[in-house]
């Protein structure tokens, strides 16, 4: 479609929604020049003299520019989407090295599976968002697919096509781009990036320890403290204890759980309203509701009795935080059912202590998801933890690193006849491993010297003819302020 949103008035842009579209938020002004101060933040590098010449509205062209037969088309991505431009995708790689980092100390090992992926993986009847979320479609082969909006049913699909030869316990991750057609608020979008770590084979609380050792561990590496960020706890025995106690069948058990995880989006009678077309009687909605605001596991044992699963689980797992050293990180709360119907035990999501933002990561125990998927049961835990939320979080706690695009040397011909000595100089360099940018057009000393600087080079390295004669390079070490002449063979 030939449109574009852009004005004509200096290439201003406005976003239709309100949360920055890129990582570096609205503080990052991109220095190409390309922008103006306002468009910068959220706009992609249009030239204003591009946007003036395209003289377009959107939808349609209004007036022939009488220079190009085309307008520009739309450079902003599909709504709810993100561009990741050079200095987006460094603070990218550097968050999910983090997630990676966390991973293998864990000694887990990375998994992929496809973005599309059959939509039968993901149709589930619990009444789920993340199923009215799908971005769903039949491909050319009239063959019903889906982008995966999560990936716990493409770790299980590949859990089931290894079967019994699959060596028990599996700890894998994943980092892996989910698509969910959502109504966007801030942290929450169309596509992320999504951590996943996941234990299959173990059926003892020690796993969701495990998992939730990595996650605090991320929070350290990334330097949130337990004042700024926690994680609450609890397990879906709870409410299905309850429910059993007031007689509700359980094949309602996990509509209940989808609607009472409403429970922080929606007024309270609104959740009430519906329980009760679901058919949970009004006393049983009452037990429920004031179960879910216990909020200590003594309580919690009154209520259950003392030969609660759920109140032995939680038990356990908290001894276990104590052990580990992060249980001051945990916060015990019934309320938390979580929204997917798959969970079966302890379930648990991160939360910012301000509570400016939605859920940071989200997991816990899914022992009978293989068996929906006509496999056999295995005990399986995990967790996903989005890109975005993290991101917002790090940014308004001043904590979101800017790493610089850097290289080790900067190469310079100093005229046209010596680019083939330069280039063999940067192959030179390269084989040596380290990182070279060679200039590839003539430019003044003057300019070779800002370029090292913003690429935060550590060497600039001049090929000049009368050093070229004698075998040799001028080397100019940018933090000594030094420089030196070395022959070519010692150069590394
Ligand atoms: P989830 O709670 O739906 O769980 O998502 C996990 C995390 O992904 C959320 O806490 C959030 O950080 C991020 N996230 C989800 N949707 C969006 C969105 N639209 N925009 C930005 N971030 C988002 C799951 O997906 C489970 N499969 C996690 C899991 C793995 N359970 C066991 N293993």
């Amino acid at each position: 479609m030939l449109r574009n949103r852009l004005n004509r008035g200096g290439g201003r842009t406005q976003r239709p929604f309100s949360s920055p579209a890129t990582w570096q938020g609205s503080a990052k002004i991109r220095s190409s020049g390309w922008c103006t101060k306002a468009a910068a933040s959220d706009a992609p590098a249009v030239p204003i003299k591009a946007v003036a010449e395209a003289r377009t509205v959107v939808g349609k062209i209004t007036e022939p520019t009488g220079r190009t037969d085309k307008g520009l088309i739309d450079t902003q991505p599909p709504r709810g989407t993100r561009d990741f431009f050079p200095e987006d995708m460094r603070l990218r790689n550097w968050l999910f090295g983090e997630f990676a980092a966390v991973s293998t100390a864990f000694g887990f090992e990375q998994f992929d599976a496809p973005v599309l992926e059959s939509e039968e993986l993901f149709v589930r009847k619990a009444g789920e968002e993340i199923t009215d979320q799908l971005y769903n479609f039949e491909d050319k082969g009239q063959r019903r697919v889906a982008l995966r909006p999560e990936l716990t049913p493409s770790l299980a699909r590949l859990v089931l096509q290894r079967g019994r030869t699959l060596p028990l316990p599996a700890k894998w991750f994943a980092i892996g781009q989910c698509w969910r057609y959502e109504r966007m608020t801030r942290g929450r979008r169309r596509e992320h990036y999504q951590w996943n770590m996941d234990i299959v084979g173990v059926a003892g609380v020690e796993a969701e320890a495990e998992l939730l050792a990595a996650i605090v561990t991320f929070f350290e590496r990334v330097g949130l403290s337990k004042d700024d960020v926690g994680v609450k706890v609890s397990s879906r025995k709870v409410l299905q204890s309850v429910l059993t106690q007031y007689g509700v069948p359980p094949e309602s058990f996990a509509r209940v759980c989808i609607i009472v995880d409403k429970l922080d989006k929606l007024p309270r009678d609104k959740v009430e309203e519906e329980l009760r077309v679901l058919g949970v009687p009004p006393a049983t909605i009452d037990g429920v509701l004031s179960a879910l605001s216990i909020r200590s596991l003594e309580e919690l044992s009154r209520l259950l009795g003392p030969d609660s699963e759920a109140v032995a689980d939680l038990t356990r797992l908290f001894q276990l935080a104590e052990g580990y050293g992060y249980k001051d990180w945990l916060v015990f709360d019934p309320s938390v059912v979580r929204g997917l119907a798959y969970y079966t035990g302890i379930v648990f999501e991160g939360f910012d202590r301000e509570g400016k933002l939605r859920a940071i990561c989200g997991g816990g125990r899914y022992d009978r998801l293989l068996g929906a998927f006509g496999g056999d049961n295995a005990p399986m835990a995990g967790f996903g933890f989005g890109d975005a939320v993290i991101v917002e979080l790090l940014k308004e706690k001043g904590k979101l690193p800017a790493p610089p695009h850097r290289v080790d040397d900067v190469v310079v011909p100093l005229d046209t006849a010596l680019r083939p000595a330069a280039s063999g100089i940067a192959s030179r360099l390269r084989r040596a491993g380290r990182s070279v940018d060679l200039v590839l057009e003539n430019k003044k000393m003057k300019w070779a010297f800002k370029h090292a600087e913003k690429l935060n080079a550590s060497r600039l390295v001049l090929v000049g003819a009368s050093e070229w004669e004698r075998g040799k390079v001028v080397v100019k070490d940018l933090a000594k302020f030094h420089q030196e002449e070395v022959p070519v063979e010692d150069l590394i």
